[in-house]
């Protein structure tokens, strides 16, 4: 019998410094297996745009392909915390916009979303969905949805003064009820001091050691995307090479008759197939 995992209880894993295991899943087996492997929180990231849809960047998910996505992830999990990502201009357009995007998250099989940045409207927004019983994972330091804003993939928090305003962000997103923080591509001084700083997790994505948990790309760390690799990836295994190999032998053994092979085929009785005349028909 399966524990579902609360965002009390990856609170609570701060606190007796445990630390946090995260990672994307975008389908209902690699969502069953990280479930089953002891993953704390399987994050539903808008990074499937790139990594499962192909688009250039994240912007170009939409709700509703994200929705299809936490739906089939929600299917394979039974434990871990299921958090869904909103994708870009899903919640910055109103309150009332961004409040009916995270309930149908949440409809879809997701236990808690993902929002990006802060100002007072994420803010606001931030308080309007835990109020209403919509528990919110902020993210801060890198944020990929203001790509264009940032002017580009860039480490962000370099100094005292930027890491002081995230951390100031850090202390509103609490404050307003955020359960946990992901710090994005920051030095892992800068998010050493967050954490420390603040009383919920942190969950590091290239930011460092002394985060409350960690989070990767699940098809990164297990070398199936291979498209690009950040600095902070660590590959745990090569998919891409084990996938290539499986499929040059699957079409090796269909063009030399190899497969299918007499214990992969349904057979009729030996009478029906004499009436049929397949065997000898088989044989000419
Ligand atoms: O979309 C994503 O995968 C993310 C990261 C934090 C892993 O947001």
């Amino acid at each position: 019998m399966f524990k579902k995992t609360t965002v009390k209880t990856i609170q609570s894993m701060k606190q007796n410094g445990e630390k946090i295991a995260v990672l994307t899943a975008y389908d209902y087996s690699t969502a069953k297996y990280l479930d089953e492997a002891g993953v704390d929180i399987v994050l539903v990231g808008d990074s499937l745009a790139n990594v499962a849809l192909g688009y250039n960047s994240t912007q170009s998910v939409s709700m509703t392909e994200m929705l299809i996505f936490t739906g089939a992830v929600a299917r394979g999990v039974n434990r871990a915390l299921i958090v869904g990502d909103m994708p870009f201009m899903s919640y910055n357009v109103s309150i009332e916009v961004g409040m009916k995007n995270a309930g149908d998250m949440l409809k879809a099989g997701a236990n808690a979303v993902k929002i990006e940045g802060c100002n007072d409207y994420i803010l606001q927004l931030v308080k309007r969905l835990t109020d209403s019983g919509i528990p919110v994972l902020a993210h801060l330091g890198f944020t990929p949805q203001s790509i264009n804003t940032l002017g580009g993939y860039a480490v962000q928090g370099k100094n005292i003064d930027t890491t002081n305003e995230i951390l100031d962000s850090a202390k509103k997103l609490e404050q307003a009820g955020a359960f946990a923080l992901v710090l994005e591509m920051v030095p892992e001084e800068c998010a050493k001091y967050i954490t420390e700083k603040i009383n919920i997790p942190t969950i590091s994505i290239g930011a460092g050691r002394y985060c409350s948990g960690q989070v990767l790309v699940s098809d990164d760390m297990l070398g199936k995307f291979s498209d690009y690799q950040p600095k902070f990836v660590r590959k745990y295994a090569n998919l891409k090479n084990i996938m290539l190999e499986a499929v040059k032998q699957y079409c090796k053994d269909v063009k030399e008759g190899d497969y299918p092979s007499e214990t992969e085929i349904f057979s009729l009785s030996k009478e029906e197939s004499e009436k049929l005349g397949t065997l000898e028909n088989a044989n000419t």
